[in-house]
């Protein structure tokens, strides 16, 4: 199976959600945008596009693609069900897991977080709370992300609302399994937010609404990728 290529530095992970803004032809729109901010400034960007998007998304961008989600199943008989090596073979190198938008059970991660290794992608999964991101720590993903749901689409940051989330999770995390990478997401908006959350400790953000919704989406994520490399 082919390796996946390591993904190096604080990561710049923007995620499309349903919104209609990011779907279809205006997808590719959004992730060239990351593209061109991903080359200008060395940071490392990953686009999470709808799952009807990311053979278009992966095939129009060089960029790392993951998928929103994806079902604890093995390839058989299950319909309506996101397979891990269906997603891989459209493109996608990793997916978003446990989002607060797509809750799965702690026995569903550990069994995606395996599909994820079947299938050579990368997992990171979501916790809302610091003790469920040192429970999903046992899972052995390769990536977690504090994102409290109250400030999901706020426009108030995790990193300058909830610093002392971030700073317990990933002490509590760090108890567990010393190598996963640790990001947050939730609210953030500006440069700033993006900076506080790697003084933290962070090793990167999740953004969605303030990047998606905005009408110049490549200046603001041009500005969070400026504030991430100043940084590294
Ligand atoms: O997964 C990232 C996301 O939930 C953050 O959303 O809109 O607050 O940037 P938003």
């Amino acid at each position: 199976m082919a390796l996946i290529k390591p993904l190096r530095g604080h990561l710049l992970i923007v995620t499309f959600k349903a919104y209609i803004v990011a779907t279809g032809k205006r997808a590719i729109e959004l992730a060239k945008s990351a593209e061109k901010v991903a080359r200008d400034s060395g940071v490392t960007v990953v686009v999470v596009p709808q799952f009807t998007d990311l053979k278009a998304v992966s095939e129009s961008v060089d960029l790392r693609v993951f998928s929103q989600h994806l079902d604890p199943v093995k390839p058989g008989a299950f319909t309506g069900r996101v397979l891990a090596e269906a997603v891989k073979s459209v493109g996608a190198e990793g997916t978003l897991l446990n989002h607060s938008e797509r809750r799965i059970g702690m026995v569903e991660i550990g069994t995606c977080v395996e599909r994820c290794v079947d299938a050579n992608l990368y997992s990171l999964v979501c916790a809302d709370t610091a003790q469920s991101a040192a429970e999903i720590a046992r899972t052995e993903p390769d990536m977690i992300a504090i994102e409290p749901p109250d400030l999901i689409g706020s426009g108030i940051s995790v990193s300058k609302a909830r610093p002392e989330l971030i700073t317990d999770s990933i002490q509590k995390i760090r108890a567990v399994g010393p190598s996963v990478k640790i990001l947050c997401g939730a609210g953030i908006t500006t440069e700033e937010d993006v900076s506080k959350a790697i003084k933290l400790g962070t090793e990167g953000v999740l953004v969605a609404s303030s990047v998606v919704k905005s009408k110049d989406p490549l200046s603001v994520l041009s500005k969070m990728a400026i504030a991430i490399s100043s940084m590294s």
